[in-house]
């Protein structure tokens, strides 16, 4: 069935939107429709985490809770969810148990950030049933406060152990599920002025909306599309939404790799790849934030073929390959080689990525390095990723080495590869492989940092890499 209607919960109620406006922003839709100003603007980019509202989705007869950034979604990405507000956390006159604590522990001074960080340790109380320090900081990365300083507002969320977890939230959770049920998600086909928007359910529907629209933009997470609603002011006018297409929402593992379907959100993998490549895991817990990483996807990372991608080198160095459909085919591309150009692939029209799979290389050594202006919610200046297979008389007989922010696309670094290859590792060699970065790679300068800054701190990660390497696998050092 295809509905023009997007049906949300709010407030235990189903709320139905016909045909709404497909480039208008959920921030808008909550504070000029629905007049709940609560919840603020700061940058309308996704980095400062005012906007933060938490959206419940039903999983195996449970909700998920999941903190995102209103500003950066569109309102049609409400349909068959449940949205939660700063203003619904009170109940009958009594402050929910997070904003009590930022009451006791004085978490707010101007108070603008407030709703957000309000929202981001809603979703907290919510998802754990304790809060050690690193959850608390992973849940809060994404918001940023001016004025009252991180110490009051961490105490505040340490203070929650001490809450039961319970909320109306939890006693209200049949009827919430009833409602949620009673709204599974149909496919979704608006038509407003000159603007389209489709949201299939199954890869076989997507693929005929392909047929009829090939000029449509995909969208996924949105958390690369929507700045150019947002920020470049331009309109979409032909929107493919791909994130309701649950048989693309998976991992799965067998011998030789890993399989991530496009619509899975990069906070399952940042737990699932951890026990495989624990530095992927750990480039991840650093990628933008949880409300970023609640809905972004691997898939929409490298469609965006950003040189600065951060799953790109880590994936080029892993042999990745993508498994890419159109109406009829099915194509799989080695990773390496996919990006051609500046934010360009090889993916042609009306074709779209339906997976990506990562060879599990279980006797490799496999690091990944990002270098930020900060730790978390950055962009990176450099990231450089390694992967290494080192036979038993301590010779390399396999390597791969990619880098993110060394030139216009994320690439391998062949010279530097090519002399390492069936070396011992030696002093020498490791500074001739570094001299060869630079056959490699002709960085640029920009806000982020200097070409200078770039290949010294490329040169030196590999440096740090091998030393790393030296170490636990006590390979000796011929000078
Ligand atoms: C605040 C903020 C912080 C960020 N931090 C980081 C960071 O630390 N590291 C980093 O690398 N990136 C970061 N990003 C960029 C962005 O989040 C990532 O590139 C993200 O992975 C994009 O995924 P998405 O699902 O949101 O893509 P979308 O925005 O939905 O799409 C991005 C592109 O991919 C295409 N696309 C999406 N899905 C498919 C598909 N299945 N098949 C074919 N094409 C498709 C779209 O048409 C579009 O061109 C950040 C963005 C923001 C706003
Ligand atoms: S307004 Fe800054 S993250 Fe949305
Ligand atoms: S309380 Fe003022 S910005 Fe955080």
């Amino acid at each position: 069935m295809t509905s023009n209607i997007i049906k949300f919960v709010h407030k235990n109620e189903i709320v139905e939107l016909s045909n709404p406006d497909p480039n208008e922003t959920l921030l808008n839709f909550i504070r000029t429709k629905l007049k709940k100003t609560g919840t603020k603007e700061g940058c309308a980019e996704g980095g400062c985490g005012a906007c933060t509202v938490v959206l419940g989705e039903l999983k195996n007869n449970n909700i998920n809770y999941k903190a995102i950034n209103a500003c950066i979604a569109f309102v049609t990405s409400l349909e068959g969810k449940q949205l939660i507000l700063v203003e619904d956390l009170v109940s009958k006159n009594e402050l929910h148990p997070v904003q009590k604590a930022m009451v006791n522990y004085h978490g707010s001074q101007c108070g603008f950030c407030t709703p957000g960080f309000v929202m981001a340790l809603f979703a907290m109380y919510k998802n754990y049933s304790s809060y050690n320090e690193a959850i608390i900081k992973d849940s809060i990365q994404g918001n940023l406060c001016r004025c009252t300083g991180y110490r009051p507002i961490i105490d505040a969320a340490k203070s929650l152990n001490k809450e039961s977890g319970l909320d109306h939230f939890s006693r209200n959770k049949k009827i919430t599920l009833g409602l949620l049920k009673k709204i599974k998600q149909r496919n979704i086909a608006i038509i407003n002025g000159n603007k389209k928007y489709f949201a299939p359910k199954s890869v076989n529907e997507l693929k005929s909306i392909l047929r009829q629209e090939p000029n449509s933009k995909l969208i996924s997470g949105g958390t690369d599309v929507s700045l150019i609603v947002t920020k470049e002011r331009k309109n979409l006018n032909s929107l493919i939404y791909m994130n309701s297409i649950n048989e693309l929402n998976y991992i799965k593992e067998n011998n030789s790799y890993i399989e991530v379907g496009a619509t899975t959100p990069l906070i399952n993998f940042e737990s699932f790849v951890k026990k495989y490549f624990p530095d992927f895991s750990q480039i991840l817990k650093r990628y933008g934030s949880v409300q970023i990483r609640n809905i972004c996807t691997i898939a929409g990372n490298i469609a965006t073929a950003s040189p600065i991608g951060d799953t790109l080198p880590l994936l080029l160095a892993l042999d990745s390959q993508i498994v890419i459909k159109d109406k009829s085919k099915t194509q799989i591309l080695p990773l390496n080689g996919f990006f051609i150009g500046y934010r360009k692939t090889k993916l042609k029209k009306g074709q779209f990525i339906h997976s990506i799979r990562i060879p599990l290389l279980k006797k490799n050594i496999f690091k990944a390095y990002k270098i930020s202006k900060r730790i978390d919610d950055d962009i990176s200046s450099v990231c450089a990723s390694f992967n290494i297979e080192i036979n038993n008389n301590n010779k390399i007989k396999k390597i791969r080495i990619a880098y993110g922010g060394m030139t216009s696309i994320p690439k391998r670094a062949f010279n530097c590869e090519k002399i390492l290859l069936n070396s011992f590792l030696s002093d020498k060699t490791i500074d001739k492989a570094k001299k060869l970065l630079e056959k490699d790679f002709k960085p640029i300068t920009d806000v982020r940092a200097s070409k200078k800054y770039r290949m010294e701190v490329a040169k030196n990660l590999l440096e740090k890499c091998f030393l790393e390497v030296k170490q636990k696998k006590l390979i000796r050092i011929n000078a």
